[in-house]
């Protein structure tokens, strides 16, 4: 049998044609986001989608826990703490506003299927909107930088020093399929509340 040679100018355009579908192949996905009515997409560079977002496994979690995220559950990206504590916390509790003092504990835990101990509140400070990071796990006080406001994260993100008027919200948890989401505001009313949650557009 005598093979078929193929010419030299064969093979580079063989190869050529061959790296064109490649890249139609590759290219799929992208070019149907384009035709696809998805006002959301694309998304500004650190956005994050609207709705429910995945934070963590519940396996990489231990007592001591502290990890940040993001999320946006509507209008604006924003950042999430989540801490794991070995003991009971307390909640916020709902139906409260800003104004109605410094100390909204003692609510219910109405997280689902995660253990008794998560507990997760928004890092955006109540006083003028910066980011609550700094975090002591040996006295269990979340700081803001710029002037020193105090969070009590076992007691409901109380106030517990500085400026700020009111706890920093309360973020709602669910375990789904081993995995810890952030999937709303435990009370959006009491986050309409927050002066500074309004004027920068978050609800
Ligand atoms: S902005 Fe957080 S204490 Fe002022």
């Amino acid at each position: 049998m005598i093979a078929k040679k193929i010419s030299r100018r064969n093979v580079v355009k063989y190869a050529a044609l061959g790296a064109v579908g490649v890249t139609i192949f590759n290219s799929a996905p992208i070019a149907l986001e384009f035709i696809t009515p998805n006002p959301e997409w694309p998304l500004p560079p650190g956005q994050v989608r609207p709705g429910a977002t995945r934070i963590v496994s519940l396996s990489e979690l231990f007592p001591g826990a502290f990890i940040t995220y993001k999320f946006n559950f509507g209008r604006a990206t924003l950042i999430g703490g989540l801490w794991f504590f070995d003991e009971k916390v307390s909640h916020q509790r709902r139906d409260v506003v800003q104004g109605v003092g410094r100390d909204i504990s003692g609510g219910h835990n109405e997280n689902i299927d995660v253990p008794e101990g998560l507990v997760s509140y928004c890092l955006l400070c109540t006083h003028l909107g910066c980011i609550p990071k700094k975090w002591n796990p040996q006295t269990g006080i979340l700081t803001c930088p710029c002037h020193n406001g105090l969070y009590d994260i076992v007691n409901g993100a109380a106030v517990v020093g500085g400026p700020p008027p009111a706890p920093i919200p309360e973020i709602k948890l669910e375990g789904r399929g081993g995995d810890v989401w952030a999937v709303g505001w435990k009370d959006i009313n009491y986050v309409k509340s927050l002066d500074v949650y309004r004027n920068k557009g978050v609800v």
